[in-house]
C-alpha cells in the first residue's frame, strides 16, 4: 500500500529582478508619483540608479480599478524599472490587486509593511501587521500565486515597538515567495528618528536566502557601498536623500543652476499634469527645499526660499537661479 505522504507546500516561484544597478529609489507617498519619479528616473543613468517605486498604493476590501493603477504607473518608461506598491490587509484584495497592476503593466509588485501612518493602522495595514508575520506570509503568498510571472517584494521595518520579531518577519517575506526583502532598520516606533542601527539590516541579510535591500539612513552617495559593505546586503534604497539630491545615485556633483532646473521642471510637470495648481506646486518645490542638498542651491539660504509665500516669486527665483549657467 503506497503511504500517505502529507500534502506538500510548494515553495512559490522565485523571479530574477529586473533592477538595472543595486541602488534603488524609496517609494515615497506624496512625492514618487509621476512628475518626481521620471525626472529622477531621466536624471540618473540606469547602471547609476537600478529602479523605483510608486508611492503605496492603498487598497482596503476590493480591488482596485486598473485605471487607478495605470496612474500611479504613468506613462513614461525607462530601462529601469518601477515597481508599484500596495498597502493593504485584505488578502483578496490585494491580490487580485496585484494581478491587475501587472496586467497594465507593472514589471513588479512591492508589498509595504511598514506605513507607521494612523490611517494604515486603524486599518490594521502597515506597519501594522509588522506585529503579525504569519499574516505577512500570507499576504504575501497570495499576491505571488495571483501575479505568478513577475516578481513580487517585500518592504518591512525592523518591527513595530522593538526590533524581537525582525528575523521572524524576514522569513515570513521570503516564505510567501517574495524575490527581495526591503529593510528599512528604523522600527515602527522609531518613525524617522536620525539614528539608525545597519546590523538589523545585517541580521535579516544572515535570516534569508533571498537577496535584501537595506534602507535607512543613506545620506549621500558612498554610503550606498558602505551600506552593502556593512551589512552584506545586495541591494540599497534611498529615501529623503534622493529628495534634497536627485543625483545621488550617480554621485554626480551639479552646479546650483541644474539643481533649480530641476525644481522648475518639476513644478512644470506638476502644473501641466493637473496634479497640482500653481500654489499646489510651490509647496510641493518647498516640500523638496525642505531636503535639498544639490548644487549647494539653498546653502545658507534655506530658510528664505522657505518663507517666499508668493509661488510666481518663488518660482522666479528658480527662473533667475536656473539661467545663471547661461550668463
Ligand atoms: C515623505 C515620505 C513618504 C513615504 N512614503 C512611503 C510609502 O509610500 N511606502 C513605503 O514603503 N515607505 C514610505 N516611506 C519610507 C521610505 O520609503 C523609507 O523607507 C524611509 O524614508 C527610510 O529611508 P531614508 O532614511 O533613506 O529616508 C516614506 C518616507 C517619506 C519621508
Amino acid at each position: 500500500m503506497p503511504s500517505k505522504l502529507p500534502p506538500v507546500a510548494l515553495a512559490p516561484a522565485r523571479h530574477a529582478l529586473p533592477f538595472t544597478s543595486p541602488w534603488l529609489l524609496a517609494p515615497m507617498e506624496g512625492v514618487t508619483e509621476p512628475c518626481f519619479r521620471d525626472l529622477v528616473l531621466a536624471r540618473n543613468r540606469a547602471d547609476e540608479l537600478g529602479g523605483a517605486f510608486t508611492e503605496f498604493v492603498r487598497v482596503v476590501d476590493e480591488p482596485l480599478p486598473r485605471r487607478v493603477l495605470r496612474e500611479h504607473l504613468g506613462d513614461a518608461r525607462f530601462a529601469q524599472p518601477v515597481g508599484i506598491q500596495l498597502m493593504g490587509a485584505h488578502v483578496s484584495a490585494l491580490a487580485e490587486t496585484a494581478r491587475r497592476a501587472v496586467e497594465v503593466g507593472a514589471p513588479l509588485v512591492d508589498l509595504s509593511f511598514g506605513c507607521p501612518a494612523k490611517g494604515a493602522l486603524r486599518g490594521c495595514a502597515g506597519s501594522a501587521l509588522l506585529r503579525e508575520p504569519a499574516a505577512v506570509e500570507r499576504i504575501v503568498r497570495a499576491c505571488v500565486e495571483a501575479v505568478r510571472d513577475r516578481p513580487v517584494t517585500g518592504k518591512i521595518r525592523a518591527g513595530y515597538d522593538d526590533d524581537t520579531l525582525l528575523e521572524d518577519l524576514a522569513r515570513a517575506v521570503e516564505a510567501g515567495g517574495a524575490s527581495m526583502l526591503t529593510v528599512h532598520c528604523r522600527t515602527r516606533a522609531e518613525a524617522y528618528c536620525d539614528s539608525v542601527d545597519w546590523s538589523r539590516i545585517a541580521r535579516a541579510v544572515a535570516a534569508v536566502s533571498i537577496p535584501v535591500c537595506g534602507n535607512g539612513g543613506v545620506g549621500t552617495h558612498a554610503d550606498f557601498e558602505r551600506m552593502r559593505r556593512e551589512t552584506g546586503c545586495q541591494l540599497a534604497m534611498v529615501g529623503r536623500a534622493a529628495l534634497g539630491d536627485p543625483w545621488i545615485f550617480s554621485g554626480k556633483r551639479v552646479e546650483s543652476a541644474e539643481a533649480a532646473r530641476f525644481l522648475l521642471d518639476y513644478a512644470e510637470r506638476l502644473i501641466a499634469s493637473g496634479g497640482a495648481g500653481t500654489k499646489g506646486a510651490a509647496a510641493r518645490v518647498k516640500q523638496l527645499l525642505n531636503y535639498w542638498t544639490a548644487g549647494a542651491l539653498v546653502a545658507g539660504t534655506r530658510e528664505s526660499w522657505l518663507c517666499e509665500a508668493d509661488p510666481r516669486a518663488l518660482f522666479d527665483r528658480l527662473a533667475a537661479a536656473a539661467s545663471d549657467a547661461n550668463r
